[in-house]
Formats: structure tokens, sequence, C-alpha cells
């Protein structure tokens, strides 16, 4: 049995997040997964995979309307097994607001969500100016502006704490087994 691992990723930061947990999980768990694209995951085909991992980025206040899709769609099969949910984003970069309670994208999608995760975590994500086109550029540039952010265009900067997505790994992989 496999976990799989899916992804909701604009710019890289939540695909990286997810390739991270399966590394973790394979060399201190010995749980192999596999790691997919959300977006190509309507035609899943679930035997084989006892727990499933969904991580999804925000972008301008909202996830990818696919994830809610997705999660509708194959709501069934994610009942049936241990699951698990992060999100990332820039407000998590402040420590008071990186648990699904205090992260407000995160608690609003547990509130409107059919599916509720076993375990769930809020990751701080990253800010790459330079890799942006001028208009995003431009308009998260005022968004840390009014939130006392990193304002300099030149920069990158990762907010991600590893050492928290270690913590998940390890609580996500001890969630024990639904199906066997
Ligand atoms: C155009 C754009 C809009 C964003 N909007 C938000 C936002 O509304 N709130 C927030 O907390 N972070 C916001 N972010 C930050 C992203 O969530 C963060 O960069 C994250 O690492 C992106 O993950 P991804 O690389 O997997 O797409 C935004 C980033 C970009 C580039």
């Amino acid at each position: 049995m496999k976990t799989l691992i899916l992804f909701s990723s604009r710019d890289g930061q939540t695909r990286e997040i997810a390739a991270f947990i399966a590394n973790a999980l394979r060399e201190e768990h010995g749980i192999d997964s596999d790691v997919i694209n959300l977006a190509r995951g309507e035609a899943m085909s679930w035997p084989g995979y006892d727990r499933v991992l969904i991580g999804a980025s925000i972008r301008y206040g909202h996830f990818d309307p696919a994830l809610l899709k997705f999660v509708k769609q194959h709501l069934a099969a994610l009942q049936a097994r241990h699951s698990g949910f992060f999100s990332v984003n820039l407000t998590a970069r402040k420590p008071e607001k990186r648990t699904p309670q205090t992260n407000a994208y995160t608690r609003k999608f547990l509130l409107n969500s059919p599916w509720q995760p076993d375990a769930c975590a809020v990751f701080a994500g990253a800010l790459r100016y330079p890799r942006y086109g001028w208009f995003d550029r431009f308009m998260i540039q005022l968004i840390m502006r009014m939130t006392g952010g990193e304002t300099d265009t030149t920069k990158e900067v990762e907010y991600t704490d590893w050492s928290q997505v270690s913590r998940f790994a390890q609580e996500f992989a001890q969630l024990t087994s639904k199906t066997s």
C-alpha cells in the first residue's frame, strides 16, 4: 500500500513541500508515496493507496477552485482513508497565523469542506519577486507593504519552516491505516 500526495501549486513551493514530505515518509518511516499534481488527478485510481495527503497554496485570497472540486468528486475515497491536508501561504510567515484555527484561508476551507482531514497543518510559503510577472510583483509588494513584509523586489525569501514540515510528516505517518 502506498500514500498518495496531491499538490495544487502555482509557483512550485507546495510541490516542493509535497516532495519533501514524500522523502521524509520514505526515509524515516519506510512509506512509499506517489506525488501527483491535483490538476491531473481527476481520473485517479484509488486502490493501492491507503492514505492521502493534499497540499494547496493560496493566491489572491483563494485556493485553486480545482481543490474543492476534487474534494467533492472524490469524497468517498478521501473519507475511506486516513488523510491529511496542508495549506501554503504568506500570511503564515507570522507564527500566530500558522495553525488551521488561526489561518483564515485554512479555517474557511475546513468549514466549507465536506471532507475533514485527520491531520492538518499550515506552512509559510515563499516570496520570489524576480519570478513574478510585473502585475503580480506589484500586487504582492503592495500586500507586503500593508502587512509589514519584505518589499525589495530583487529578493527571493523562503519562509517555510522545514522542521515544522518534518514534524507534520511524522504526525501524518503515525495515522494508522483504515484500509488494512
Ligand atoms: C500572485 C500571488 C498572490 C498571492 N496571494 C496571497 C494571498 O492572498 N495570501 C497569502 O497569504 N499569500 C499569497 N501569496 C503567497 C503564496 O501563497 C506563496 O508565495 C506560496 O509559497 C505559493 O505557493 P506555490 O508556489 O505552491 O504556488 C500570493 C502569491 C502570489 C505570487
